[in-house]
């Protein structure tokens, strides 16, 4: 199937993310929805302003920032993913939730048009067992900040077939992205290694090993990360990175990705990181 037009289900910092590298450089038609106007509408303006910084940079012409806006539909009727010819799923990460939207999008999906999905952890194969087409499911896991990383880490579930890994591989190339291949495995490659050592940074602040900046310098000036463990966190969102290191624990039943409790008490205070103005530092200023 030629695809002209992407649904992106989710207008958060992911969705919205994914919507614009899927208009530009990507060159698609986008339907962004989201459950409320407010949510579709602030993924829009992100969009704006991001496309305006490319503006001011002199990489894109005013025009052409219209252009790129125009092909993108805002929605908040998931049935407009009857007008898709592939969906990539960007919604909050619970996976009760998540599969009940892929039984939806089986649902109201053309035949044959691939249902991705941007989890960072939830299986890919227990996704697709949602709906009546597992070999059109896959993994499409994109980093943030979606514009500036150059990676999509692409998972395959049991049943993936080696059309839709082409199909979606091609794509990532398309929006400017390097694709790299894993299998199905809690956390998949990125998040098994990366949420651990975001965990045990937790683990050191909660000890009182050190204060949140000089965990953070350590790995900056020591390791040239470009952003200390907790930074990224609070980039992420701790909510999320608390759910990534629950599905590792519950799906590798091993002790040693056992959250922090730090992190879960951050997540139950509501500080869930940049998102909220409040996670291991403060953003309310
Ligand atoms: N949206 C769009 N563009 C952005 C952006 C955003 N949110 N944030 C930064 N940029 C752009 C800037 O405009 C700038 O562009 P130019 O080079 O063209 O001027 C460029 O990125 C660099 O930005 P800054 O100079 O402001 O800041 P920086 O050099 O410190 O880089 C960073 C910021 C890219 C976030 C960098 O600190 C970094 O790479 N951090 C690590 C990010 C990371 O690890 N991401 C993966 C998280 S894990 C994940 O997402 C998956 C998961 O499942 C949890």
């Amino acid at each position: 199937m030629t695809i002209k037009t992407i649904g992106v289900v989710g207008a958060g910092q992911m969705g919205n993310g994914i919507a614009q590298v899927a208009a530009y450089p990507g060159g698609l038609n986008v339907i962004m929805n989201d459950i409320a106007e407010p949510f579709v509408n602030r993924g829009y303006d992100t969009i704006s302003k991001n496309l305006d910084r490319l503006v001011a940079k002199e990489k894109l012409t005013a025009d052409q920032k219209a252009e790129i806006l125009g092909r993108i539909k805002k929605s908040t009727n998931v049935e407009d993913m009857k007008d898709a010819d592939i969906v990539v799923e960007a919604a909050v990460e619970r996976e009760d939730l998540k599969l009940g939207l892929f039984k939806k999008l089986d649902e109201i999906c053309k035949p044959g048009v691939i249902l991705a999905t941007n989890t960072s952890s939830i299986p890919i194969t227990r996704i697709a067992g949602a709906t009546k087409r597992p070999e059109l499911v896959i993994g499409m896991h994109f980093m943030n900040p979606v514009p500036v990383m150059r990676l999509v880490e692409i998972i395959r579930g049991l049943a993936t077939s080696q059309e839709t890994y082409n199909a979606t591989e091609a794509l990532s190339k398309q929006f400017g992205k390097v694709p790299v291949e894993c299998n199905d495995f809690p956390g998949f490659i990125s998040n098994r290694i990366l949420m651990p050592m975001i965990n045990e940074a937790v683990y050191a602040l909660m000890e009182g090993v050190g204060q949140p900046k000089a965990i953070d310098d350590i790995m900056v000036l020591g390791m040239n990360h470009p952003m200390g463990p907790l930074a990224l966190a609070d980039l992420i969102g701790l909510d999320t990175c608390w759910a990534i290191m629950d599905v590792l624990y519950r799906g590798f039943g091993d002790s040693k990705y056992r959250p922090c409790p730090l992190l879960k008490k951050y997540v139950d205070a509501g500080y869930m990181g940049r998102k909220s103005g409040r996670g291991f530092y403060d953003y309310s200023k």
